[in-house]
């Protein structure tokens, strides 16, 4: 899917206003994502620390979740930090997976120059998928 520019603009600024509210007290690394629902509509997050830090949940997977939750499907994300082009984590590009192999993932300069657009093809080649076991084919 390519995405309009009205709608990169669209994203990263939501990305922008959900960073300010990272909750980062630990790495001090505030991270903002956009998805895109395939209504249309655009969903914020930001990452959410713990001091049990393995309980820290990034910005992407809260925009996901807020996503679903509002009842569509993420089809399109957009990631902003204090650095430049910085990529969703190994754990949040196969979350993305779940809902498209192929999604369209905007990275954003820290300066505010042009956001580069690239795939989650590209990010995560031959992402694993579940397919449910068919009835009777059990071992034990
Ligand atoms: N983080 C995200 O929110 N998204 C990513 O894709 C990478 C990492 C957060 C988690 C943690 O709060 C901080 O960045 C440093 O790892």
């Amino acid at each position: 899917m390519k995405l309009a520019r009205t709608t990169v603009t669209r994203l990263v600024e939501a990305a922008r206003a959900a960073q300010v509210n990272a909750y980062a007290p630990y790495s001090r690394f505030q991270v903002g994502a956009a998805v895109l629902g395939a209504d249309g509509r655009v969903f914020g997050g930001c990452n959410v620390e713990n001091g049990s830090l393995g309980l820290t949940v990034c910005a992407e997977r809260h925009a996901v979740a807020a996503a679903v939750v509002a009842g569509t499907r993420p089809v399109a994300v957009a990631i902003v930090t204090d650095r430049d082009y910085v990529g969703p984590c190994g754990a949040c590009r196969q979350v993305l997976s779940e809902f498209d192999t192929a999604m369209p993932i905007v990275l954003v300069a820290s300066d505010g120059g042009r956001p580069r657009t690239t795939t989650l093809e590209r990010l995560l080649p031959g992402a694993f998928r579940f397919e449910p076991p068919k009835h009777g084919n059990r071992k034990r």
